[in-house]
This record gives C-alpha cells, sequence and structure tokens, in this order.
C-alpha cells in the first residue's frame, strides 16, 4: 500500500515541455468542441439543471466524455508520480456526461479547457477529493458523542482526514492511522492542505499538532502492523462506493482483523435516504457475522459478539 508519509513537497512534477503542449492541444480541442456545441445548441448550462437524456446524449456526440477523460488522464499521467495517482472520478466508466462531471468537479463547472498547469492541479485535487465527498470536522456529532478515549485509532475510508484528526483529538488516540482509495487525499490530509479548496483548508488549523499517518489504498485489504482499540469508518459502508455484499464482508473482515479485542468500531454517514436499505443490509450482514450491532443506519457501534 502506498505511503504518503514520505512525499513531504508536492506530487506534482511541472515546467515539463511535453505538459505544455498537452494542456494547449486540450484546450485548443476542447476550447472549440464546446463553442461548437453553444453555436448548435445555444444552450447554457448552469450546475443543478436538469438536463433532460435526448439533450445530454446531444452534448455527449459534441463533446463526448470518453474523450474528455482520456485527456484528462493523459495530463494526470504527465504530471503525477504514476498511474496510480490519477483519480478515480477520470475512469471513463465514472460518469456517463461531462455534464456529470461538472456536477461534481465544481472549479470546471461549466468549461472544458484548463489554462495553467496550477489550475490542473488543483483540478485534479478536487476530482479526488469532491466536494460531495464533504470531509470535514463536525461531520458526524452523533458518534463524536459516544467516541470516548482510545489509545489508537484506524480511519477506513478517511479522505481527506479531517474527520481522523477531529476523532483523534477527541479520543486523545496516540496512534492514528487513516486509509483512503485516492493517493492524492491521502497526500492532501498528509500535508494538511487541500489546493482546491482554501475555505475547507483552514479547517486544517486546530489539528496542526496532531501525529497521524495517512496511507492510500482499498480499506477492505488493508491489514496493520499493530492493532487498535477504535476503528472507525465513515460515509462508506452501504454508500456508492461499498454496497456489494462481498464488500460489506471484506471491510468487517478489515475491521476484525484491525481491531484489538474489547475494541469498538463506530461507522456513522451523511448519506440520502435513497442508501438507507444498503446501510440496513450492511447491518443484518454485520449481526450475522458475528457482531454486536447498536444504533442506526446513521450512527453505529460494532463489537464482537465474543465480547458482550
Ligand atoms: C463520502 S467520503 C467520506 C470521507 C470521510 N470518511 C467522511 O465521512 O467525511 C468516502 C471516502 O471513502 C473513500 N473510499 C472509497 N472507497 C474506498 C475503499 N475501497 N477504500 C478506502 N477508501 C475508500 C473515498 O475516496 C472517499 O474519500
Amino acid at each position: 500500500m502506498p505511503h504518503c508519509d514520505n512525499i513531504t513537497a508536492t506530487p506534482f512534477s511541472t515546467g515539463g515541455s511535453i505538459l505544455g503542449t498537452l494542456l494547449e492541444n486540450h484546450d485548443r480541442r476542447w476550447g472549440a468542441l464546446l463553442q461548437n456545441w453553444y453555436d448548435h445548441a445555444g444552450v447554457a448550462w448552469t450546475p443543478g439543471m436538469i438536463v433532460g437524456h435526448d439533450l445530454r446524449a446531444w452534448f455527449d456526440t459534441f463533446c463526448p466524455w470518453s474523450e474528455f477523460s482520456a485527456s484528462m488522464r493523459l495530463l494526470a499521467m504527465h504530471c503525477l508520480p504514476s498511474q496510480e495517482w490519477i483519480p478515480q472520478s477520470l475512469l471513463e466508466s465514472s460518469f456517463e456526461t461531462l455534464l456529470d462531471f461538472w456536477e461534481d468537479v465544481e472549479l470546471l463547472a461549466g468549461q472544458a479547457t484548463i489554462g495553467t498547469e496550477d489550475f490542473l492541479h488543483r483540478l485534479l485535487c478536487e476530482c479526488a477529493d469532491p466536494p460531495r465527498f464533504g470531509t470535514r470536522p463536525g461531520r458526524y456529532p452523533e458518534q463524536l458523542a459516544i467516541m470516548g478515549r482510545a489509545e489508537s485509532l484506524l480511519d477506513l475510508g478517511c479522505g481527506v482526514g479531517l474527520g481522523t484528526l477531529e476523532a483523534a483529538r477527541a479520543t486523545g488516540a496516540a496512534e492514528v492511522t487513516g486509509v483512503t482509495l485516492e493517493p492524492l487525499e491521502a497526500w492532501m490530509a498528509t500535508q494538511r492542505r487541500l489546493p482546491h479548496d482554501l475555505p475547507r483548508s483552514r479547517e486544517f488549523a486546530p489539528f496542526k499538532d496532531i501525529h497521524a499517518k495517512f496511507l492510500s489504498g482499498d480499506a477492505t485489504e488493508y491489514r496493520g502492523d499493530h492493532r487498535v482499540s477504535l476503528v472507525i469508518c465513515n460515509g462508506l459502508a452501504g454508500g456508492r462506493f461499498l454496497k456489494s455484499t462481498p464488500k460489506m464482508k471484506a471491510l468487517l473482515e478489515t475491521v476484525d482483523a484491525n481491531l484489538l479485542p474489547g475494541g469498538r468500531a463506530l461507522l456513522a454517514n451523511s448519506f440520502h435516504q435513497g442508501f438507507r436499505k444498503s446501510t440496513e443490509d450492511f447491518m443484518q450482514i454485520a449481526a450475522e457475522a458475528g457482531w454486536k450491532v447498536d444504533g442506526d443506519w446513521r450512527c453505529l457501534a460494532l463489537v464482537r459478539n465474543s465480547e458482550k
């Protein structure tokens, strides 16, 4: 699993003439494609706009998402350390159209050209941490109220780490690890800086003194060197990232493998009602796998049945 602790500076390489040329090509092509769309359709896109099926399909013939995402991946490959760092949202299968991408990534909303390398870097950070992830302190007050003290803490699906650091402060844990899918998220968590979102970046300020290690990788495969007394896992189980039964079972096995005897796992989310059923399925699967499950679909506490 890649370790982001030792990346103290920026992961972005800059100034290469190839990247400059690729950026110019991207902007020339996508500026023209989008202009062509506006000339033909005369429809101005705005955030939150409801776009019907026909208009979406028509838009995609002018500005195909498959080609836009391929162009973005090419740019990303030329400024990130390796292919693994390319944000998942730039995979062709992540969205159906560029319109859906615009809804997710506000920095680019309504445009397709990038301009500068600095803007490209911020854009990639937002692709890895779009506003809908919403990681920030104070997000799960009910969980905070039952957290108690803990010697050591593991946060599965920690995002940019603001919730991890808040839990570290609340529990007084001396050993703190966060694991998240995107290397760029783990890097931002390690740096305590969000280049794409300065207001939220300031929310790191109270946690500067807290030591925590952030790793990127699939949380369902994580096996730490030491077990911990508290696992938290927020905004993940039952949500769009982790809905299948095998994935839920794998997550529970990860929790089991990383938890000390007598330890607890706390899981919270702010999913909309559409995810209630899959979250309640997770509670059922946990109960069948030998966990005592307390709480409701928004805020759960798990302990092993053998330790009741
Ligand atoms: C909705 S966000 C929640 C972030 C944070 N835990 C919170 O509640 O504010 C979901 C996070 O899980 C991460 N994620 C998704 N699938 C994952 C996986 N298989 N392993 C680790 N992290 C994952 C995403 O990158 C994202 O940061």
